[in-house]
C-alpha cells in the first residue's frame, strides 16, 4: 500500500516537474469571472474511517460541523491542502487535503497525512499531534511546512495546550520529516502564529529560511534550517493601525486589532534582491524588508531603517488579509472589507490608481481569507474564502454555500487591466495625478 502510495506520489512529482500535469480541472461553477470555483460547501464533512467512526465522533461532540471553519490553503502536485483551526470543539482534524482535479461540488476532506495524526480519534492525546494550523506553505524541494499553533479556543478563551511548532512533510511519501519547537522565549502571552512563508534561492533549499508572523504580538519569527535556529525582528509596521480597526462589512460591525499578517516574497531574480512584502491585517498599508537583513540575526537590534512603507495607502476599506506575487512579480491580495482580489504590478509604483482589482463578489468573495500560487510553468492563484465575521459570530447559514475554493489563471486574470506588466503607465501621469 505504502509502496504503491509513494509511487503514485512520485509519478505525480515527475509530471509536475515536466509540467504535463496541469489536470483538467472541473470547476464547481464559474460565477466569479475570471475566477473558477473548484469546490464550495455549506458545512465541510471529512473521509471517516467508517460510518461508524463518523457517527460516533457526532455523537460525542468530537465533530460538530458548524465548528469546523477550511481558512488556509496550499497547491502542489495533484493536491490541495486546507488547513482547519481548532477555534471551536468539534473540529476532529486541523489539516486535510481535496484533490485538484475537481468533479464533485462539496467534496469530504482527508486527514492529513492520516488520522492518527490529529485529535478526534485518539485517547491518548499527547503533544505528537497537529493541534490548531492556521497555514501551510510548500518549498520548491516537495516538502510541506505546516505551522501548528497549539492553542484552542483561539476565540473565546485560548488555551496553548501544545507548544507552537512546525511540522515539515515529505511530500512523495508524506512522512513527517522534522519538527521543531518555536523556542519559548518567543512565545508570549497571546502570542498567535498566524502565517508562514519559505523563502530559498538555491535548488536543493540547503539556505531555506521561514519567516513566521506574530500577529498578536507583533513580530516576525527568522528559521534557518541549516542550524535550527530562531531570532525575532520587532518593528512598529507590525502594529495595527488603531483607525483601520473598525471593519464593517455585511452590516457586521466588529474590532480587530490584528497586527502583521500578510507575507510575500518577490520572485527570485539574480538580479534584483529578495523583498518581503508585509502587512497587518488591521491596516490600510504596505510594508517592505529586504530578506537579506531578515536573513541576519545580528541585525536583529539594529534593523529599525530597514523596514520600509511602500507608496500610497489602500484607503478607507483596504485591509487585506493573505497576499501572494506571480513569478513576473504580480502581487495578488484578498481584500476582506470589499469582498474582492486586488492585484499590483510591482514594477509600477504602489499608488491608488495602479492598485486592480480582479474580482469582486458579495456573496461569493465574503472574506478571502488564504491566497497562494502554485509553483510550476503555468500559475494559478488560489483563493479560500469563508465569511470568517460571519463565522465567528455565530450567523452563518447551514443552507448557504460558506467556503469556497476558487482558481485563475495569473496572466489572464490581470489581462488588460492596471496589473498587466505588458501595459506601461507613463511615470509623468502618475506624477500629475497626485497632485
Ligand atoms: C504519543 O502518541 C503517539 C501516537 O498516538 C504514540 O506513538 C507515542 O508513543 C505517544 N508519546 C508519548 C510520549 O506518550
Ligand atoms: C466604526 O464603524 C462604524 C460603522 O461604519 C461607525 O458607525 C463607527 O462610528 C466607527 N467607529 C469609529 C470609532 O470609527
Ligand atoms: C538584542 O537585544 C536583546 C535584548 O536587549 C538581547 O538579549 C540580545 O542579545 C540582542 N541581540 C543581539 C544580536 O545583539
Ligand atoms: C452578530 O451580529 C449582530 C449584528 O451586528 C448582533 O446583533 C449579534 O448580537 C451578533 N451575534 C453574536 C453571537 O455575536
Amino acid at each position: 500500500m505504502d509502496s504503491y502510495r509513494s509511487r503514485s506520489a512520485a509519478i505525480t512529482l515527475w509530471l509536475t516537474v515536466m509540467g504535463l500535469s496541469q489536470p483538467q480541472l472541473l470547476p464547481a461553477d464559474n460565477e466569479t469571472p475570471p475566477f473558477s470555483t473548484l469546490y464550495k460547501w455549506k458545512n465541510v464533512d471529512f473521509e471517516f474511517p467508517s460510518i461508524r467512526h463518523r457517527r460516533e465522533a457526532l455523537a460525542t461532540g468530537k465533530f460538530v460541523p458548524e465548528s469546523v471553519l477550511p481558512l488556509g490553503l496550499e497547491v502542489w502536485g495533484s493536491r490541495i491542502w486546507v488547513t482547519l483551526p481548532n477555534w471551536r470543539s468539534g473540529v476532529p482534524a486541523t489539516l486535510a487535503t481535496v484533490p485538484r482535479a475537481g468533479g464533485v461540488i462539496s467534496p469530504a476532506l482527508k486527514p492529513y497525512p492520516d488520522w492518527s495524526y490529529h485529535t478526534a480519534l485518539n485517547d491518548d492525546f499527547n503533544c505528537t499531534k497537529m493541534i490548531s494550523v492556521f497555514r501551510v506553505n510548500t518549498d520548491p524541494c516537495g516538502r510541506l511546512w505546516v505551522l501548528d499553533s497549539g492553542k484552542i479556543n483561539a476565540q473565546d478563551n485560548s488555551v496553548q495546550v501544545c507548544p507552537p511548532s512546525i511540522f515539515v512533510f515529505d511530500l512523495l511519501t508524506d512522512m513527517l520529516i522534522a519538527r521543531y519547537l518555536i523556542p519559548d522565549n518567543y512565545v508570549l502571552q497571546d502570542s498567535l502564529f498566524a502565517n508562514i512563508i519559505l523563502d530559498t534561492k538555491t535548488s536543493d533549499c540547503s539556505d531555506l529560511h521561514a519567516y513566521i508572523a506574530d500577529t498578536w504580538r507583533f513580530g516576525l519569527i527568522v528559521f534557518r534550517q541549516e542550524d535550527g535556529m530562531f531570532w525575532k525582528y520587532s518593528n512598529p509596521l507590525f502594529y495595527p493601525d488603531p483607525l483601520a480597526s473598525n471593519f464593517t462589512l455585511h452590516g457586521l460591525n466588529f474590532q480587530w486589532s490584528d497586527g502583521i499578517f500578510g507575507l510575500a516574497l518577490t520572485p527570485v531574480d539574480h538580479f534584483r534582491e529578495r523583498m518581503l512584502f508585509f502587512h497587518s491585517l488591521s491596516s490600510y498599508r504596505e510594508f517592505y524588508v529586504p530578506t537579506s537583513v531578515l536573513r541576519r540575526p545580528s541585525q536583529v537590534n539594529n534593523s529599525f531603517s530597514e523596514f520600509n512603507l511602500v507608496g500610497e495607502s489602500r484607503g478607507l476599506y483596504g485591509q487585506s488579509s493573505a497576499s501572494a506575487f506571480d513569478d513576473r512579480g504580480v502581487m495578488f491580495y484578498g481584500l476582506v472589507s470589499r469582498d474582492s482580489i486586488g492585484c499590483w504590478d510591482s514594477n509600477k509604483p504602489y499608488r491608488k490608481r495602479t492598485l486592480g482589482t480582479v474580482a469582486e463578489n458579495a456573496e461569493t468573495l465574503i472574506f478571502p481569507n488564504d491566497i497562494k500560487i502554485n509553483q510550476g510553468e503555468q500559475q494559478n492563484v488560489w483563493v479560500i474564502s469563508n465569511k470568517l465575521p460571519m463565522f465567528q459570530n455565530g450567523s452563518l447559514d447551514s443552507d448557504d454555500y460558506n467556503y469556497r475554493i476558487l482558481y485563475a489563471d495569473t496572466k489572464e486574470a490581470v489581462r488588460g487591466t492596471v496589473c498587466d506588466p505588458a501595459i506601461k503607465i507613463p511615470i509623468r501621469r502618475l506624477l500629475v495625478n497626485r497632485r
